[in-house]
């Protein structure tokens, strides 16, 4: 039996250091499971352990701490990438045996990425992983599912969860297909309520955790980040500081300020109780304090001005929030 479900989702275009929060909330707390409930390898997660950087795609980041990693049936697998990340896991000692995906996860097949590759990346500036083509094969039904794949199958969870579980968000809120800037989104839910595909009663959540950055990117085409965002000295200074390279892609992502009214929005349809702003070093690093409320630029004289100003902001518009954390880029929450 299930006891209790926490959350981890992005509340923007992600990259919102969601890998970062699950590893520290597998490392604090008692979970039987660490779960992924949507994507597959477009996903980019950073991870340290003991000081040292870890980078994973698919597999949820349980799997650093001993901790059953399950990969949910609304996940799209690509077969030669899960591998490749169980090779490099296993390289690093982590014990893989833990890793199971659900019979019903949909395969992206090779023409699934040649049709991301030669048409949908360039309209939309997708990842090149075959996500939408494998995504439109499970809703036209006739898509490959795990259960039907040889090689998988010691991998294949076919029993139920159990116990406490935490589910790894990927992706963010705008990319959400339907609160997104379609058809600039990916094609998967990625607001939390998409976790109860693993199974679960939505009346079992009890925290829904909320990754953001102090300032904003955006990996990928969108005409809400336009060009000229890359020629702002101030902005190209944070994503050169920050190192807003994408982890999966390598791509240059553009930098903006945070947009408080988006955050705002994004908490309160979530359902997110805790909120954690990280990144705040970068803004320190750099000595620029701004944001955007209603439109306009505020600015700060320092970091603490700034600070204070979110959270009176997130405090005043946001009933469910009991707790508003800043942290900094590598570090622990
Ligand atoms: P994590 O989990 C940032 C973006 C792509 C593109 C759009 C659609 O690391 O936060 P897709 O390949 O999914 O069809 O691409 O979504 N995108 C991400 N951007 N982080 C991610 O994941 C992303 N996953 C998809 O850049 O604009
Ligand atoms: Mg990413």
């Amino acid at each position: 039996m299930i006891k209790t479900v926490d959350i981890c989702c992005g509340l923007a275009w992600g990259d919102e250091a969601k890998g970062k929060i699950v590893s520290q909330l597998t490392k604090q707390n008692n979970y039987d499971f660490v779960c992924r409930w949507s994507g597959g390898n477009n996903a980019g997660h950073t991870v340290y352990v003991n000081n040292k950087k870890y980078k994973t795609h698919l597999i949820p980041s349980g799997i650093f701490y001993n901790v059953k990693s399950v990969i949910g049936p609304d996940c799209v697998i690509n077969i030669k990438s899960f591998f490749e990340e169980l090779d490099y896991l296993k390289y690093n000692n982590f014990d893989i045996s833990l890793i199971k995906i659900s019979p019903r996860a949909h395969i992206i097949t090779d023409k699934h990425i040649e049709e991301d590759i030669n048409k949908l990346n360039k309209q939309q500036g997708t990842t090149k992983r075959g996500i939408a083509p494998c995504y439109s094969d499970k809703y036209k039904r006739i898509g490959l599912q795990v259960k039907d794949v040889a090689e998988l199958k010691e991998y294949i969870w076919n029993e139920k969860l159990y116990g406490n579980i935490l589910c790894e968000g990927a992706q963010g809120f705008w990319l959400d297909i339907n609160e997104g800037n379609y058809p600039y989104t990916t094609s998967s839910v990625t607001l939390p309520y998409g976790a109860c595909s693993l199974g679960f009663s939505p009346k079992l959540i009890n925290n829904i955790y909320g990754a953001v950055k102090i300032y904003d990117t955006r990996s990928g085409i969108d005409p809400e980040f336009p060009d000229y965002l890359l020629d702002d000295e101030e902005l190209n200074k944070i994503g050169e500081v920050g190192e807003e390279y994408g982890v999966t892609t390598n791509r240059r992502r553009k930098v903006n300020w945070l947009n408080l009214n988006k955050l705002i929005y994004a908490i309160n349809t979530s359902g997110v109780n805790i909120v954690i702003i990280s990144k705040i070093d970068i803004l320190e690093q750099v000595k620029i304090y701004k944001l955007y409320n209603n439109y306009s630029i505020v600015k700060f004289e320092n970091l603490e001005n700034m600070k204070t100003y979110i959270k009176s902001k997130i405090e005043d518009n946001c009933v469910n929030v009991s707790s508003i954390i800043f942290s900094d880029s590598p570090l622990c929450i």
